[in-house]
């Protein structure tokens, strides 16, 4: 039996939409908050959760990252999915989830890993003046950008970019990166 996957988005879910046209098994796609690509998903029949960070606060307002990350391991429990693909997914979840989905839960991230961790990589890639950079599918850990690396594909840095240019033309490989690793990875 081939294994169910769901897909974590917070923002504008390309790669999302690439593992979709790529007719790989979705079984969800999960938000922590609104945003287009968990409209995109809805619009094309895919089974929706959204998660809100912004529901998920302790008694001093801040966010509690240990009970978010109970409910989104309820939510893989009722959608009976066993692998999750982190792609442009903003939170990092507690190491509770890890423990249990050890080797099942990936990400995506726009850099060579271990350079340029981080929320801002592209900005920084560029500030750093590096002229290959690209991008890292890996095994998530409750380590931001951390765990064993599955796959990197490295784009050159061209004169004149800024980060709206570099980001998208690693997203070009991103797509490609994480569709080809998932086929292999669902199919094993
Ligand atoms: C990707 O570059 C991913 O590596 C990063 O966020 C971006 C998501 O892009 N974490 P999109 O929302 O799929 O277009």
């Amino acid at each position: 039996m081939s294994k169910k996957m769901a897909i974590f988005v917070s923002g504008t879910g390309s790669i999302m939409e690439a593992i979709i046209a790529a007719r790989l098994p979705v079984g969800l796609v999960l938000a922590d908050r609104a945003c287009k690509a968990l409209r995109t998903a809805a619009q094309k029949e895919i089974p929706t959760e959204l998660e809100s960070r912004i529901t998920c606060l302790d008694h001093e307002h801040k966010f509690n990252r240990e009970i978010f990350t109970r409910r989104i391991g309820r939510q893989l429990i009722r959608y009976d999915i066993d692998l999750v693909m982190m792609a442009g997914f903003m939170t990092i979840l507690h190491e509770s989830i890890f423990k249990k989905y050890r080797g099942a839960i990936i990400n995506t991230h726009p850099s060579l890993l271990p350079a340029f961790k981080g929320d801002h990589a592209v900005a920084d890639t560029l500030r750093a003046g590096v002229k290959i950079t690209g991008c890292t599918m890996h095994y998530a850990t409750e380590v931001l950008d951390e765990g064993l690396i599955i796959d990197q594909r490295a784009v050159r840095v061209q004169s004149g970019d800024t980060v709206e240019t570099l980001h998208e033309r690693i997203k070009v490989e991103e797509r490609k990166m994480v569709t080809e690793n998932l086929r292999r990875l669902l199919a094993e």
